[in-house]
């Protein structure tokens, strides 16, 4: 009996080590449960869905989920009964048996359900539309996209923007999904499971949101220097919203209304970046970069990466090398900060 004087910390009880390891990890089960169901919202959680292929694709991690807990409860079942079992009936478990179970029955078992699960989740990415639906050719570049909004029936009405995909909530609507360089993936984790944008072919993803709101997606296939921003944002809106909205990215460029816009137009065309940028009515027809001609709608610039503020687009005209390394805009170091930001003033006024 061991004397404890009152000072004296009481030692810890020993556990057997099998014990000790099958408490921490089953503690560090609860802890991932606890913050999957807390911690897993927001406008990229792929466990927050709402639209019907993502809820397949939640559908389908939460099964391999359970699944995947049930298995290692029964693998921690075992280990604890060969750690504490008498050897006389841990022999009643015949290796054979043990075997055929676990390396045969089980992984056809819980693969033949889990292949159900796929084919269901992946019967999204090819469903039928309705003939008025909506068409989007979507083209990666290194890193950015470029969104053009197709009219079947009369072309004329086609329209082009970058980086910011509207949506009419409840419509399923059809990505046609090509790249100019390189592979990249666009993934909406909250509208739909994600799918390869390859050069010189075209895949198609029907997405549909479910309800209003603006969802952001991420390229999801390593792509260069900048893959890591090149993200988008997803808005989406009401049927009668989008409508105006698609008039408004249809028609031309807003022509300068004040001396200090029209001072950034004249900066924004001596400076030369009418070489790489298109501004329908604007006199811009560049496409070495993305459609500027309604950039003061946009949530972001550089493809989701920054709030689309008058002093974020000056900064980025001298300085994107520095706020996203790697992307192929030439710098305007030599534009002094008052030139700038009458170009950013220009740029904001395209609405
Ligand atoms: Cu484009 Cu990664």
């Amino acid at each position: 009996m061991i004397d404890l004087r009152e000072d004296d910390e009481v030692p810890a009880p020993m556990i057997s080590p099998a014990l000790g390891f099958a408490a921490r990890y089953f503690a560090g089960l609860v802890a991932a449960a606890v913050f999957l169901s807390t911690g897993c919202a927001g406008p990229q959680s792929a466990l927050q869905p709402s639209g019907a292929a993502a809820r397949e694709v939640a559908y389908l991690w939460w099964a391999m989920f359970w699944a995947g807990t049930a298995i290692f409860l029964l693998v921690l079942g075992l280990l604890l009964y060969a750690s504490f079992q008498a050897p006389e009936r841990r022999w009643r478990i015949a290796p054979v048996k043990m075997i055929v179970a676990g390396g045969v029955v089980l992984p056809i078992v819980a693969l033949s359900i889990l292949l159900v699960f796929g084919l269901r989740a992946g019967s999204g990415v090819s469903a039928d539309l309705p003939e008025n639906a909506i068409s989007i050719r979507v083209t990666a570049h290194q890193w950015w996209w470029d969104i053009e909004y197709v009219d079947h029936r009369d072309p004329s009405r086609n329209f082009t923007t970058a980086n910011e995909l509207y949506l009419p909530v409840n419509q399923p609507v059809e990505l046609l999904m090509t790249s100019s360089d390189v592979i990249h993936s666009l993934w909406l984790p909250r509208l739909a499971g994600k799918l390869d944008l390859i050069p010189s072919q075209t895949n198609r993803l029907v997405i549909e949101a479910e309800e209003p709101g603006v969802f952001r997606g991420q390229c999801a296939e390593f792509c260069g220097l900048a893959h890591a921003q090149m993200a988008f944002y997803a808005v989406a809106v009401p049927q009668e919203k989008f409508e105006a909205w698609a008039e408004r990215q249809r028609s031309p460029a807003t022509p300068p209304e004040t001396r200090a816009v029209h001072a950034g137009k004249d900066a924004f065309d001596a400076s030369g970046c009418v070489v790489c940028h298109t501004v329908r009515g604007g006199g811009a027809w560049g496409t070495e970069g993305p459609d500027l001609t309604h950039l003061g709608s946009r949530l972001t610039i550089a493809a989701g990466t920054f709030d689309n503020t008058r002093e974020n687009v000056a900064a980025w005209i001298a300085r994107n090398d520095d706020m996203k390394p790697g992307n192929k805009m030439p710098e305007f170091p030599h534009l002094d900060r008052e030139t700038r930001l009458s170009i950013a003033a220009y740029l904001e006024s395209l609405q």
